[in-house]
């Protein structure tokens, strides 16, 4: 089961084509996008309603896309508006169209009733596209439930083991205790670390040689994004002093392809005016090493999870954030069902 009424992201901006099809599969439904000539994007059921054949291998013409196999058309909002050989079209020729928002780079789609579709519901992810701050684009494919990788990002004990090499470096992180606050649609964690060395992952932007104070404090809402504000300062420096600090901004979310499968997006930002021009792409190659280490646990895990019928987990203090979260998100699958 999913949660419908949600915005999900289905793709950068940058993936889809000027010109052409682009598909991909949310919530075990096949899309298929395009850009009409205005540049906007149009989300339709990649799904012919003629013979079912995907619409993603015909071809655009003008704000409309032809059926590859038989050549239907349709136009934007799914209707069918050509069929060769045919003096007219019937009504029930069409294919569902999906309401579509392009914010900040990210691509969403709405799953569930369009009149619901709310722009207030979209997340706040700015750093994806503001002079003030800088990255590369992430995506990763995962071979697990999107569920297994909130939990993930909902626990940073983790950092200390699965990432000693690279985002940790100290066990100080698992032994800090955050702190977890109701949001709206989510939850806020906070996890401040004071006198730990210097990650990996910074290197490439270190301003100082010595210890450090970490911080990492992110909104975790529905239906699976994470927005972090996180840093690290020496720890000689004032707590209000910020000049040798390094800043990030996280934007990352987590969107099912299937009840198994997941598209992740995700970007970490930081400061204009760090570095040289190749920085962004240096700290985002830190990233994808990092966040191989999560996929290659969390994968494991999944397969073992499925192996292990009857097994039952064994709940600890540090599940308190994605317990929550996951009651947040059984919440609102049941208010949708009624
Ligand atoms: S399956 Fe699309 S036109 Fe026949
Ligand atoms: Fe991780």
């Amino acid at each position: 089961m999913f949660i419908r009424n949600c915005w999900y992201v289905v793709a950068w901006d940058y993936e889809i084509p000027d010109d052409g099809l682009f598909a991909r599969t949310v919530l075990n439904e096949p899309l298929l996008l395009f850009r009409k000539a205005d540049g906007t994007v149009v989300a339709l059921e990649d799904r012919c309603c003629h013979r079912l054949a995907p619409l993603s291998m015909g071809r655009k013409e003008g704000d409309c896309v032809r059926c590859g196999y038989h050549g239907l058309k349709f136009d934007g909002q799914g209707h069918c508006v050509e069929i060769p050989g045919l003096a007219s079209v019937p009504a029930r020729a069409r294919v569902r169209s999906y309401p579509v928002v392009t914010r900040n780079r990210w691509v969403f789609v709405w799953m569930g009733a369009p009149e619901r579709a709310d722009p207030a519901l979209l997340p706040d992810n700015f750093s994806c596209d503001h002079p003030d701050w800088q990255h590369v684009p992430g995506y990763l494919h995962y071979d697990t439930s999107y569920l297994l990788i909130c939990d993930n990002l909902l626990d940073f004990s983790h950092l200390s083991y699965v990432h000693a090499q690279t985002l940790g470096g100290s066990d100080e992180i698992a032994h800090a205790r955050p702190t977890i606050e109701p949001i709206p649609r989510g939850i806020k964690v906070s996890r401040r670390v004071h006198d730990v060395p210097s990650p990996a992952y910074h290197a490439p932007m270190r301003t100082s040689d010595g210890n450090v104070d970490r911080w990492f404090v992110y909104d975790f809402v529905l239906p699976g994004t994470l927005l972090m504000d996180s840093g690290a300062r020496p720890v000689e420096d004032a707590p209000d002093d910020l000049s040798r600090a390094l800043r990030f901004h996280s934007c990352q979310t987590l969107t099912p392809e299937t009840e198994h499968s997941t598209h992740y997006f995700f970007q970490e930002a930081h400061r204009t005016g760090m570095g040289d021009g190749t920085l962004a792409r240096t700290m985002h190659e830190g990233l994808l090493v990092a966040f191989e280490e999560d996929r290659r646990m969390i994968t494991a895990q999944a397969r073992m999870i499925a192996r292990s019928p009857g097994v039952s987990m064994l709940p600890l203090a540090m599940d308190a954030a994605l317990v929550r979260f996951r009651r947040i998100v059984d919440e609102a699958i049941a208010a949708e069902r009624d």
